[in-house]
């Protein structure tokens, strides 16, 4: 077994195991270094995938208990077999985590079982989880793809048991009788709606005045008056400032932003869904001259270099959203570059998506985002209850809102919330991603009736040429 490869990533999540095979498919010998005992980091073991296996089934049950008589199918006696739900997401898991891992046996990616800690910029001292400790060396790169942590807040410590982060949030044993979240985010609503769903009192306190900070606010407030009347309840420009464990139950403690009087409030469980924070502890990165920003990011300059010769970063340890999607971009582009080729990234047609009831898509700018750089802009807005297909699905929540140059029509955002609107988005995205106009949506015959056509519609509305509306 050699000890020496051109690259090695440090990290096998959504950002390093994609960078490992793609080198590998560039023809450089890799080695992918990670502790966890399953590959795939935290999208894949604790993230993503576990939470969209719950979002499912969850929507599932929550659909055959409320949703169907509309349709004339009468179903008696919905149970919850929490146990098994629990049980198909851990395997959904476990199968995927597996498809890693052949993944990158099949690309002779070698998978080194441990910690690495940096000995000098093309040195890493790994320290293996089976015992004992070996050293690495690359000839041409190491790349930093250790990803993020759950931020935590003073006073309130993470047991994973009765106060948890999106980890404890996949595995509860019951159904909580009161879930109080900490923050509005994509982890607060999506987690948040799952155990809505199963019959939890849900409430999230949320320090800003609204839901999802970075949403279009004409999408966030549609989104907050949705899960309103899901039964999710909100308290903003809240915060928490502490959570007193007591035998049966938490205390929380409840403060206005701004300061003010505290109230308590009694939970069973509480999720701290805060953000996260770029995880680089344990790395020895003080030894290569590598200093991290105010944000604990890796800073990077073009090609997701770092301050240190040969070696790189990528994914969540430097700037950009936090999104599965975009730290497999920069794990292939920064290999890409290394290999000689064209490392730049645009995050600007990097999709959003919160997997909501309905969901909620994104790509390019908000309108805020527009008014704030003073850009020119027409917008264009189609509701899903115009859309033939959503009517005949029963689900006509939402609306699709385009925007546009004022004058070169070119799109600078899409929005959608509504019916399978992660899925819709992506002919947004390719548009985007080809500097296309609101023209090209418009121009582009769509199959009737489907949901896509709200696309095509909002676009013929921004045009003023707005057919069924
Ligand atoms: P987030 O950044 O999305 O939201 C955190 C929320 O907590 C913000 O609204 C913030 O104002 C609020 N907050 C912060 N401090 C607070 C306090 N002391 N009291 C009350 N509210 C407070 O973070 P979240 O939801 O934890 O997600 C973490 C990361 O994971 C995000 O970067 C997100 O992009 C990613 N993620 C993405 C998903 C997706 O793509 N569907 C799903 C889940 C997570």
């Amino acid at each position: 077994m050699s000890d020496s490869f051109d690259i090695i990533v440090i990290g096998g999540g959504t950002a390093g195991y994609p960078a490992a095979i793609r080198a590998s498919q560039l023809g450089m010998s890799v080695a992918c270094v990670e502790r966890r005992p399953t590959l795939g980091g935290t999208c894949l073991n604790v993230g993503c995938i576990p939470s969209k296996a719950l979002l499912h089934s969850t929507e599932l049950f929550a659909d055959v208990s409320e949703g169907l008589e509309e349709h004339g199918i009468g179903i008696g006696g919905v149970a919850l077999n929490l146990c098994q739900l629990i049980k198909r997401k851990d395997e959904v898991v476990a199968g995927l985590t597996k498809g890693v891992e052949q993944l990158l046996r099949k690309n002779k990616v070698e998978w080194v079982k441990g910690s690495a800690r940096f000995e000098a910029p093309d040195r890493l001292a790994i320290e293996l989880g089976e015992g004992g400790t070996r050293t690495l060396t690359a000839s041409k790169a190491i790349l930093v793809a250790t990803g993020s942590d759950v931020a935590r807040l003073p006073g309130i410590e993470i047991d994973e048991d009765r106060i948890i982060s999106n980890m404890g949030a996949l595995s509860l044993k019951k159904v909580p009788e009161h879930l109080v979240v900490i923050g509005a985010g994509y982890i607060g609503l999506e987690l948040g709606s799952v155990w809505r769903r199963l019959g939890a009192k849900v409430t999230v306190v949320e320090f800003l005045d609204g839901i999802v900070p970075n949403m279009d606010r004409e999408i966030a407030r549609h989104l907050h008056r949705l899960l309103e009347k899901q039964g999710l309840e909100f308290r903003f420009s809240t915060k928490v400032t502490g959570a007193e464990k007591r035998t049966d139950d938490l205390l929380v403690s409840l403060e206005p932003s701004k300061g003010g009087d505290t109230e308590t409030m009694a939970a069973d469980v509480v999720l701290v869904a805060v953000g996260r924070r770029p995880y680089t502890d344990g790395l020895g990165l003080e030894r290569v001259g590598i200093r991290l920003d105010e944000k604990g990011r890796i800073p990077v300059e073009t090609g997701f270099k770092t301050a240190a010769s040969g070696i790189y970063a990528i994914g969540d340890v430097i700037a950009g959203p936090m999104l599965a999607h975009k730290t497999t971009l920069d794990g292939v582009r920064c290999v890409e570059g290394i290999a000689g080729r064209d490392a730049s990234v645009d995050y600007n047609t990097v999709p959003e998506v919160i997997y909501t009831s309905p969901e909620v898509a994104s790509v390019g700018k908000t309108e805020e985002e527009l008014k704030a750089a003073g850009v020119a802009y027409k917008s264009g807005t189609f509701p899903f209850t115009a859309n033939s297909r959503a009517r005949c699905n029963g689900d006509t929540r939402g609306l699709t809102k385009i925007l546009a140059d004022a004058r070169t029509d070119q799109l600078l955002g899409v929005h959608i919330i509504g019916p399978d609107a992660g899925t819709i988005i992506h002919e947004a995205v390719l548009a985007m991603e080809f500097g296309g106009a609101s023209e090209d949506l418009a121009l582009t015959t769509h199959a009737h009736p489907t949901l896509p056509e709200s696309l095509k519609e909002a676009a013929l509305v921004l045009l003023g040429q707005g057919m069924h509306i």
